[in-house]
C-alpha cells in the first residue's frame, strides 16, 4: 500500500519527466528550425551525366546551392567525370594528356586594350583591305571569342542549373575535338555540328535547356572552342 506522500512524489516525477520531455522537444523543433532560409534547404539528390549521356553519377545538391560557388560545384563535376572515367579506363591516359597539354599551351588570354587607327585618306589607287580594315575584324573576332570563353567558363552562363561549367571538365577546351566535327554522335543519334554538342553538353552535364541554333551565346561558346583548336588539321568524322 503506497502512503499519501509516496504517491503524491510519484505523481511529482511523472509530471518533472512529462515537463521536460515535452520542453526538450519544442526546443529541439525550434533549434533544427533555424533562419527561414534553412528551412527550406532541401537536398536535391539529381542524377547527371556527362557528355556521354550514358555514365551517370548521382549527386546530392543542397538547393541552397550557389552557381557562384566554383570550389563546391568543381567537387560535382570532379564526380560526373570520374564516372565516366571509371567507365572508360582506356580513355583516362589520352584525356589527361591532352588536358595538360592545352593547359600549357593555351595561356588565359586577358582583353587587352587596342585602338584603332583613324581612318587614313583614301589612296589614290585604293587596296582592297587596309590594316585598319583588319584591325577591327580581329578584334570583333576577339570580341566573340573572349565572350565564348566567358560563358565557358561560366556556371550560369549558359542556362546550367547545378553550378557546373564547361571549363571544369575541360580546361583551356581540352578534350572538345572540335576538329572532328561534324561527326555522328550516338547520344545524339545523328550527325551532329560542334554546337549541336555543344547544346547536350549544356542539357548533361549543367542540366540546363539547349539554346536555338542561332543563338548568341551559342555560336559564342562554339567561337571559343574553334579558336583554341586553331591550326589542327580537319579530320572530319573522327572518333
Ligand atoms: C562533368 C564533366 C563535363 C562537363 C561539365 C562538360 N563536359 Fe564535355 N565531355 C565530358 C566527357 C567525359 C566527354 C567525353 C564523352 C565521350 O565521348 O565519352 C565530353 C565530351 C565533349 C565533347 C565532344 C568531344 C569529342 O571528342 O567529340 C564536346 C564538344 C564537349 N564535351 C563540350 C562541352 C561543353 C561545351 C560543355 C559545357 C556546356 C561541357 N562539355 C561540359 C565531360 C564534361
Amino acid at each position: 500500500m503506497q502512503t499519501n506522500r509516496e504517491r503524491k512524489l510519484l505523481w511529482g516525477i511523472l509530471a518533472s519527466v512529462l515537463i521536460s520531455t515535452v520542453a526538450m522537444f519544442l526546443f529541439s523543433q525550434r533549434a533544427s528550425a533555424g533562419t527561414p532560409q534553412d528551412r527550406t534547404d532541401r537536398v536535391q539528390h539529381v542524377q547527371v551525366t556527362p557528355c556521354d549521356g550514358v555514365a551517370n553519377a548521382g549527386l546530392d545538391v543542397p538547393s541552397s546551392h550557389d552557381p557562384n560557388n566554383r570550389e563546391q560545384s568543381l567537387k560535382m563535376a570532379r564526380v560526373i567525370l570520374a564516372a565516366w572515367m571509371e567507365r572508360n579506363p582506356q580513355r583516362v591516359g589520352s584525356w589527361r594528356q591532352e588536358e595538360a597539354l592545352a593547359m600549357a599551351s593555351h595561356p588565359v588570354t586577358g582583353a587587352e586594350q587596342q585602338t584603332i587607327p583613324a581612318a587614313s585618306a583614301p589612296e589614290k589607287q585604293p587596296v582592297k583591305f587596309t590594316d585598319r580594315d583588319k584591325l577591327i575584324w580581329n578584334l570583333e573576332l576577339k570580341k566573340m571569342v573572349d565572350e565564348g570563353y566567358r560563358l565557358f567558363h561560366s556556371s550560369t552562363g549558359l542556362g546550367g542549373t547545378i553550378g557546373i561549367s564547361c571549363d571544369m571538365c575541360h580546361p583551356d577546351s581540352s578534350n572538345t575535338h572540335p576538329e572532328t566535327y561534324p561527326k555522328f554522335q550516338v547520344q545524339l543519334k545523328k550527325v551532329a555540328l560542334l554546337r549541336d554538342m555543344i547544346n547536350w553538353c549544356i542539357e548533361n552535364p549543367e542540366k540546363g535547356k539547349p539554346l536555338p541554333q542561332d543563338d548568341e551565346k551559342l555560336r559564342a561558346v562554339e567561337a571559343y572552342i574553334l579558336s583554341q583548336g586553331k591550326g589542327r588539321s580537319l579530320e572530319v568524322g573522327k572518333h
